[in-house]
This record gives C-alpha cells, sequence and structure tokens, in this order.
C-alpha cells in the first residue's frame, strides 16, 4: 500500500497544481484543506482577513481534511506563503493531529518570498517528526522541478 499522503490548503489553485504534480509524480493519495468559511478572491479583502487570523493565532474549523493520518507516514503538507507564514487552515491541520514517528515534507507556493518562516513553524508543531528539505515554487510548478527535488530526497522516502 502507498502510505503516502499529500495535504494542501490553496485559495488560487497554485498550491493545489504543485499538490496535484507531487501526487501524480509519487502516487499518494491528495487531501484538500476546506475552511468552514472561505477567504475572499479579492486579494485586499483576503490581505485583511488573513493579516487578522494570523495575529490572533486564529486556527479556523476545517470542514474537509481533518480525517485520520493512521494510514500514513510520510506526509506532505502544502500551503500557499501568506505574509511569510502558512495559512491559517494548514495550521488548523498541525494543532489537531499527532505527527510522532512521520516523515513529513513541506511544500510552498508562493509571489517570491520562497518559504519564508513556513518551514520553521511546521517544524515547532512537528517536533517529534522526520523532517525532509521541501519545494518552494514561484507561481507554477514545472513537472521537471518536482522530478528532480523528489530525486534528491527519494532515498529518504
Ligand atoms: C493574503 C496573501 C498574502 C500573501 N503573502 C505573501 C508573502 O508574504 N510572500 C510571498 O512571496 N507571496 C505572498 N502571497 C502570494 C501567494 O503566496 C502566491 O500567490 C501563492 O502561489 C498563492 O497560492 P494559491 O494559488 O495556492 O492560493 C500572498 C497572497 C495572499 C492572497
Amino acid at each position: 500500500m502507498n502510505n503516502t499522503l499529500i495535504v494542501y490548503y490553496s485559495l488560487f489553485q497554485n498550491t493545489k497544481n504543485l499538490a496535484l504534480e507531487i501526487a501524480k509524480q509519487t502516487g499518494g493519495t491528495i487531501r484538500e484543506l476546506i475552511p468552514d468559511k472561505n477567504y475572499s478572491f479579492d486579494y485586499n479583502t483576503a490581505a485583511k482577513e488573513v493579516r487578522s487570523e494570523i495575529s490572533r493565532g486564529f486556527c479556523p474549523k476545517l470542514i474537509s481534511g481533518n480525517e485520520s493520518l493512521d494510514d500514513y507516514q510520510t506526509i506532505f503538507i502544502g500551503t500557499p506563503n501568506w505574509f511569510k507564514t502558512l495559512a491559517p487552515p494548514v495550521m488548523s491541520f498541525l494543532k489537531q493531529h499527532d505527527f510522532t514517528g512521520k516523515t513529513i515534507i513541506p511544500f510552498c507556493t508562493h509571489g517570491g518570498g520562497g518559504f519564508g518562516e513556513i518551514e520553521n513553524d511546521i517544524a515547532k508543531e512537528c517536533s517529534e517528526s522526520i523532517i525532509l528539505p521541501g519545494i518552494e515554487v514561484n507561481g507554477t510548478a514545472a513537472s521537471e522541478a518536482v522530478t528532480y527535488w523528489l530525486e534528491t530526497i527519494g532515498n529518504e522516502l
């Protein structure tokens, strides 16, 4: 059985597309995180909503994606870079599960800021996990870049 899970949150599809590419290349199961209230598709409105949530440490309720992780050993965790950190729905997911002994691999899409604090923030919530080097993509991922990255961590998967 393939015990790999690819979990992600995406508002504008970039992170979703990267998640789909990782799932295609690893044969893992894909899981989208859906918060009970979605963010605005208007950038300025979304920015206000997100800033407020991040500053309060608010973690939205997930209406999908929060199911058990018992069947999975390797978990890719994907998020857009929102103000240098994780999208709040991904923080909700991290807070609600125990990742002890699992292998965690971060991935993100961004507009030029790379991972920012995302890898550190994931590592803090997964302190008893093995964390492998992730991938960060500005906008849309090329499948070759994903292939190359998966090869570099392949021995540890
Ligand atoms: C509220 C908000 C905050 C953002 N903050 C950053 C940032 O700090 N650094 C950065 O490089 N990109 C930032 N971006 C750009 C997104 O990370 C980028 O467009 C990403 O690919 C969007 O992923 P998605 O299509 O999966 O939603 C921000 C976008 C939004 C909507």
